[in-house]
This record gives C-alpha cells, structure tokens and sequence, in this order.
C-alpha cells in the first residue's frame, strides 16, 4: 500500500511551502511577516487525516473541477455518465477523483517538486487513460507557481484547479476582514444547485462586486461560492489582503474563471469561514454550455494549465 508522505519545498528567503503525495495538497505555507511566522494554508496536523478530508483541503481538484450537471458529458456523439457525488451532479472529479488519490514523486529539488497521478480508462466515468501532472515551484519572489498538465490516450473532459483554503492573517485566526479584489466584471449565474444557467450576469450592483477591493465580513451577502468571469485577455485573477494589511495574495492564471468560495461549509478541525479558496478553473459544467470557454483534451491537444499564487509584503523593507 502506498504511504502517504510530504515533501517540503522552500527559497531562499525562509518561505517554505509543504505538499504531500495524497490529492499533490498544498498542506502549509509559511513566511514571516513583520518578524513572525504564519501558516497561511488551512491543514491538519497529521498527514492521515487528509485520508477522510471531505473538503478538498488544498489539492488539485479533478479530471475536471467544480460542478457538472446530471453528472454527464457527450464527447463527439457519445454520452459518458460521470460519478454523481453530489446528489445527481458530478462535483470536484467524484469520489476517486484526483483529490483523493496517491500521487508519485517525479522529481523533487530544493524549490520545486514534481508529482504525477495516472487513471486509467473509465476511472469515474471519465472517457480514456488519463496521466496528470503537477509541479509546484516557490521562487524567492515569494511566489508559488503550480504548472498542470495531462496527456489522454482519446478525447476527454480535463479542468483542474488548485483547492487551498488561505487565511493570510495565520490559520488559527478568523479570516473575517480580509480584502478581496476581483479582476471580473461578470459572473455566471448558477441554479440552487450552483449548476451554471449559462447566463453571464454584470458584477455591477450586485454583492459580487469586487472589481475595487471589499472587505468580506460575517454578514450573509458575503457568503460567496460563486465563480467568477476573469476579465478576458487578463492573466491576473484576484488580490486578497490580510486584515492587518500586512500581506497580499496576489492569483494569477491563465484559466477563464475563478472560484471563490468563503469555506462556509467547513467543519471539525476549523469552522465556517476559517479559509477562502480562490481557484482558478473553467467554468463550472462548462463541458455541457458550448458558450463557455473550453476544450476538449485529446491525444493531440494535451491539456495544460498554470496558477500562481504570489506574497507580497506592502510594509516589509527591501533588504540591503
Ligand atoms: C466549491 C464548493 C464546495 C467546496 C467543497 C468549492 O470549490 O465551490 O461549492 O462545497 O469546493 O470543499
């Protein structure tokens, strides 16, 4: 049976960001900030309970993630029922979905790790021998590159994005009062089953507004799990800041849309808005809307993907 195991990358200026081989999770970024450490990804503290983790705590969510209706695709004339793990609607992959398996070690230096995962044919539903790859990269920008790849041996359904739950005010404090920008002017709305209706509806006068940066408080406007229309062309996807303005999470991508979603479902170990996962993605069951942007992944058209997560420190002083 395969262990499960961690992998520490870390720069050369003290960050360290650790991942572990089950669901390739991010489970602990740590930099200083004004002088102290913080842990500014939600984990747990022993490596086997990501083994019953219900809430995708920081992995590459897939084949394909978020939600996808009736928990089916047609591929060139061919209809492929998926997993339904969420009543009838395929959520973040299924149940053995990427989150949920044994990635092997490809490579590994002080600043990158590289993982992969292989499924093969009919895995949850999903149409060909699928292999997946992750490499995650800290430079000593402070910044955290994470570059997705998969090659499939027929034409399939492929959306990945990365699941961590950040609190940049330290794990253990309330993520309440963080600042959100979003770089979108338009969101897809969604039914009560958060399955995308296909229509895109302006940000403007609505509470998803976020094109200049707003405080997210308790109040029930800001319980977001929406995704977002990245202004096209743009490669910068949100900024989140601390409540004490003290460190900035800038995401950037080159996917369409970004999940934002303020962790109200959590439970156990932390609570209802501890974290907020900012994911860069397709849009949710964009297989089936053929206004949505997406492609299909085929042995001729691999898939591929990149998100970057960087720190940016306002208040610290350049060094000498
Ligand atoms: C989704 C939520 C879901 C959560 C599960 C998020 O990416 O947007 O709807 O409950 O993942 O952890």
């Amino acid at each position: 049976m395969t262990e499960i195991r961690s992998f520490l990358i870390s720069n050369n200026n003290g960050d360290e960001v650790c991942i572990t081989n089950y669901g390739a999770r991010i489970i602990q970024w740590y930099t200083e900030v004004a002088g102290e450490e913080r842990n500014i990804v939600l984990g747990y503290s022993s490596l086997a309970d990501y083994l019953e983790d219900p809430f995708y705590h920081g992995a590459i969510v897939g084949p394909f993630a978020n939600r996808i209706k009736d928990a089916q695709v047609t591929i060139e004339g061919q209809l492929y029922p998926l997993d339904a793990n969420e009543g009838y609607n395929h959520l973040h992959g299924g149940t053995h979905g990427l989150s949920q398996q044994f990635w092997q070690l490809e490579q590994q230096s002080e600043q990158s790790v590289t993982l992969s995962c292989a499924i093969a044919n009919g895995h949850d539903g999903y149409p060909g021998a699928i292999t997946f790859s992750v490499t995650y990269s800290l430079t000593d920008e402070g910044e955290l590159t994470i570059a997705l790849s998969a090659i499939a041996e027929q034409p399939t359904v492929v959306g990945l994005t990365s699941h961590p739950y950040f609190n940049l005010a330290g794990i253990e404090n309330d993520a309440d009062r963080h600042l959100l920008h979003v770089n979108a002017e338009y969101f897809t709305e969604v039914d009560e089953k958060l399955i995308p209706t296909g229509a895109i509806l302006p940000v403007k006068d609505t509470h998803f507004d976020f094109q200049k940066p707003r405080t997210l408080t308790h109040v029930s406007r800001d319980v977001i799990d929406q995704n977002f229309v990245i202004h096209p062309g743009d490669k910068h996807h949100a900024t989140l800041i601390s409540p004490d303005k003290k460190l900035q999470l800038h995401v950037s991508s080159d996917m369409p849309g970004l999940q934002v979603y303020t962790a109200d479902h959590l439970f156990g170990r932390f609570i209802p808005r501890q974290g907020i996962c900012l994911e860069p993605q397709f849009f949710p069951n964009s297989p089936n809307v053929s206004d949505f942007p997406f492609s299909l992944t085929t042995p001729e058209h691999p898939y591929s993907a990149n998100i970057s997560y960087r720190l940016v420190k306002p208040h610290d002083k350049p060094s000498d």
